[in-house]
This record gives C-alpha cells, structure tokens and sequence, in this order.
C-alpha cells in the first residue's frame, strides 16, 4: 500500500511519542504498533462490553440477541456515562492500569490511534481484510492506524439538523438564515457544553467555511486563522442575538434532544439516533430532519462520528470478544439498531432494507453523509487537540475571550499537544 503523507506522519509521530516516554509499551521499534492477533471467534465464555451509556436501548437489545444465540457465552454490558470524554477516562484509568474488565472496548473513531499507539489494543486487521468490504469504506478508515486495523466499525454518525414543521417551512440551506430563523422562532441548540460535542459542533461549521485546525501533514496548528475567528464570533454572535439559548452552554447530546422534545427549541442540530426517540415524544409528528447547510455560501459539510469495536489487550477472553463483535456488527443486528433505534448501520446493504427506510426515511442521505463526512484530525493526542478545541470555543461562547483571543490560545494549545509527541 502506498504510504500517504498523514500516514507518514503518524509513522514519524509514534516514534516520537515513544522515544518521549509515554508509547505505552505499544511501539519500541519506531515502527508500527506491535500487538497480539485476535484469536479466531469462538462465542464461549465471559466477555464485558464496555461502551457509552444505553440511550436508546439497542445496546442491551444487542446483547440479549448474543447471549440466546450463544448459549456457551455471556456478554454483559457495562454501561460508561454519556459524554464522549467520560467514556474515555474511564476507559484509560483501567486501561492504563492493565486492567482485564473491560473485554470489547466501545470507542469513540477518534480515539483509534491513541489506543493503538499505547498498545491497549488486539490488531483484528485479519478479521477485517477478510470482512471489510461490507462496511462503508469511510468507517473501516477510522480502524486503522499505520496501516493495521484495531476495531470494527459498531455505528458511525452524522449530524442533521432537527427543525419544527409547525413553525418553519424548512431547514434554510445556509447557516445565516438558519440562524436568523431560530432567533426570529424558538432558537437553534446543539452541544454547546465544554467536551467532544462541541468540538464536533465547531469543526462542522469550520470545514464548511474551508477552514481547519490541524495541517493536513498533523504537524502544525492550523487555528489561528480568520475561518476560525469567523466561525467563534458567529456561534458566539448567535447567543448573543439570541439564536441559541444561553443554556446551550450546558447542553450535551442528550440535553439538546430534551429541550426539543420538550418543545424549548424550533432547530436542533443532533445525530440520528435522536430521531427515533423524537418520534415517540410529544412533538412526534412535528419535525423533520435535513441535511447541513453550508456556511458563507460555501456547502454544508459532517464530521465524521461513531463507534467501534475493539478488544483489550489486557482481556482474558479474546475469542469470546471476536465472536460478540462479529455479532454485533453482521447486518441483520445492524437493522435492529437502526430500525429500533435510528442508529446509523456500519453496513453498506442495510441501508437499502425497505424496513430501515421506513424507520429511517432519512436513509439515503445518511449513507451519503456517512460516506463523504470529514475525519477529525487523526493522532494519538487528538483528545488533547479537541480539548484545545472545545475549551476555547467555549470560552467565546460564554464571551470569555473575543474570537481573535479564542482563536490565537486554541493555536497554542493545539501546537502545544502536537508537539508532546
Ligand atoms: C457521538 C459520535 C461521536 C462523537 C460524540 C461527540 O457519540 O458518534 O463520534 O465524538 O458524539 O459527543
């Protein structure tokens, strides 16, 4: 395969993390991260699935499929908080601590290369060269780290934007006029609290304005530029004038799907699996979902979201792990989590499944979605880089810091993380 250079730089990249003391014990050759091959599936055994919180309910539904099929088998769910940031701490304090509960780690795509590079992971490239092509190419990316593969895809996301029927025609095709729509309405939330969320928020309307934060080789902060300092002073413009709510400030995922459900907002930005649920709410027949607009004329562009499958290091069963995470990500399940819980499949075919467009009218759009989103920026210090991120955009979202402030310390910080490794 030939090397691009992002995956030269991640090559570059691990040794350096390595060379500066905190590889883990995953790379001490400079080459690429050295780990066990996960043995062959053999659904018997023990096995804890360490993941997010069950909003929805497909997780435990996911699980009972496993354990009545598998009667030599018990997988039993460990349910982690809700934020994207509490599931990782909580993951890496066992993990660092080599601790052998957690056999299927739920992960967030951006923690891959992380994870791989402090070698907590199995490599399951053979089980993914022999299975890979019914996934969506854009999710078995998000698997590899130096050209190996340490998970297999469970859901992938895209954003949407949730609007009132009842209270405007449609969803306006640019960010401006949505934003002036929601201020003359009921507003506009989203995930405005300090962690993963907001970073995504943020990068949505950035990559659509053509901006980034990192260079496209992941050496140099990119954040001190007037893309940045135009997407700060229009979320922070869009409290101000009272386009979102000020309580935005606290809203994760869950908060914002709430405070829509509940009828406090005319526009949400969410991800899918916030459709199903909205269905059975009160305001179950008046909203529809559309795609993103663009910002400044530009199109509308996603970030890439999602889950995937990987098993410990340190577990004890890891044929047992394979066999549930072969499970879990083989379509007909994949259709249960959609149909049931507007949980965006991994597998190509399922969206094709008349029962998926008709839990899913949307369907169409979120393959296309999925298939052309942007990654967020691949490195094993990229929670570092999102805090920069998060941290200074809130801060000119609560008026903190001017955009022009917000933007210059996000570049520090960003450069700063790149440069611990
Ligand atoms: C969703 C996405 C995930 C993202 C997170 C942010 O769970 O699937 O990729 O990081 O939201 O809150």
């Amino acid at each position: 395969m030939m090397k691009t250079p992002r995956m030269l730089a991640a090559l570059v990249a691990t040794a350096l993390f390595a060379i500066a003391g905190c590889g883990g014990g995953g790379d001490d050759s400079g080459g690429t991260p050295k780990a066990e091959k996960a043995t062959q599936a053999k659904a018997s055994g023990n096995v804890t699935w360490c993941i997010g919180k069950d909003t929805t309910g497909a997780f435990g539904t996911v699980v009972d499929n496993f354990n009545k099929a598998n009667p030599k088998a018990k997988v039993k769910l460990l349910e982690l908080p809700e934020s994207a940031d509490d599931q990782r701490r909580l993951e890496i304090q066992r993990l660092r601590a080599k601790s052998s509960e957690c056999d299927v780690l739920g992960m967030d795509v951006i923690w891959t290369a992380e994870y791989a590079a402090q070698g907590w992971l199995k490599d399951v490239s053979d089980y993914i060269s022999q299975n890979g092509d019914k996934f969506i190419k854009s999710t078995v990316d998000t698997t590899n780290y130096q050209g190996k593969n340490w998970a297999v895809p469970f859901n992938s996301n895209a954003g949407f934007i949730f609007y009132r029927t009842d209270q405007v025609q449609s969803a306006p095709k640019d960010w401006e006029s949505l934003y002036k729509d929601a201020a003359d309405n009921n507003g506009i939330v989203y995930q405005g609290f300090r962690y993963e969320g907001l970073t995504v928020d943020f990068l949505e309307l950035l990559y659509s304005k053509g901006g980034s934060i990192v260079s496209d080789d992941g050496k140099k902060a990119t954040a001190n530029s007037q893309e940045v300092k135009d997407v700060l002073k229009f979320m922070a413009d869009g409290i101000k004038d009272g386009a979102a709510p000020k309580a935005v400030t606290t809203y994760k995922e869950e908060e914002a799907r709430r405070a829509f459900e509940s009828g406090n907002a005319t526009f949400m930005r969410n991800w899918p699996y916030a459709y199903a649920l909205d269905k059975k709410s009160k305001i179950g027949s008046k909203f529809d979902i559309a795609t993103f607009p663009g910002f400044s004329g530009q199109s509308g562009a996603g970030v890439l979201g999602g889950y995937n499958l990987g098993i410990s290091a340190f577990s004890k069963n890891p044929s047992g792990s394979l066999a549930f995470i072969e499970f879990a990500t083989k379509p007909d399940q994949q259709q249960i989590m959609a149909t049931e819980a507007s949980l965006p499949p991994v597998t190509s075919a399922t969206y094709d499944s008349a029962a998926v467009k008709k839990a899913m009218p949307f369907a169409a759009e979120l393959k296309t979605a999925i298939e052309q989103a942007k990654p967020r920026p691949v490195s094993p210090v990229y929670p570092q880089i999102s805090e920069a991120v998060y941290n200074n955009v809130y801060d000119a979202l609560q008026g903190k810091a001017s955009p022009d402030e917000a933007a210059s310390k996000m570049n520090d910080e960003i450069q700063k993380a790149l440069e611990t490794f």
